[in-house]
């Protein structure tokens, strides 16, 4: 079955020079990239991306994490892969989220450590399901950045709407 996938090569990835080891891990797939920008991370981002864990104790370090706050560097990369099974196969390359138990040659394997904080910083986010794929696809992206049609859009007048052009 042909499925999205959001990915982030989160702030620790970029710091260390990961993008294109990652990359070229992530296209062992076969998987076609239909969207990939770079963001700058907004808390509201953030916290909306990771809200089903906003009870953990573990919550306020992680949206740091993902905005780039404990590495200096405050941008991720967002790419969506699809393609067949595409959430099995790349969540089997990137290892569970524990970089101490992920499979050592698995992306997490690799490249994640444990802080002494007891943060996981495992490199990578993979959407863990159908549903979670849609919905932080929509979060991440608008459907002009992505190159095929994934999910029903609508059009919408905006009146007064203020838009940044090249000068
Ligand atoms: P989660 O959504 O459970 O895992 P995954 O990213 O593999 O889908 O957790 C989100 C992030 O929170 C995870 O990538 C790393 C961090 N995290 C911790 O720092 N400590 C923890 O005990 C857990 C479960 C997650």
């Amino acid at each position: 079955m042909d499925q999205a996938v959001l990915i982030l090569i989160k702030p620790d990835g970029l710091k260390k020079s990961l993008t294109g080891n990652i990359l070229t891990r992530l296209s062992e797939t076969k998987l076609e990239i239909v969207a990939a920008k770079m963001v700058r991370v907004s808390k509201e981002l953030a916290e909306d991306h990771y809200r089903h864990l906003k009870d953990k104790p573990f919550f306020d370090e992680i949206i740091k994490y993902l905005r780039g706050e404990l590495h200096d560097r405050k941008k991720v990369m967002a790419l969506v892969y699809w393609g067949n099974d595409a959430i099995k196969k790349c969540r089997d390359l990137a290892g569970s989220t524990n970089p101490e138990e992920a499979e050592s040659t698995s992306i997490r394997g690799s490249y994640g450590r444990i802080t002494t904080g007891g943060v996981y910083e495992n490199v990578i986010h993979v959407s863990s399901n159908d549903s979670e794929a849609e919905r932080e696809i929509k979060l991440w992206f608008s459907p002009d950045e992505i190159i095929v049609d994934l999910y029903a859009t609508k059009n919408i007048v905006q009146k007064e709407f203020k838009n940044r052009v090249w000068a």
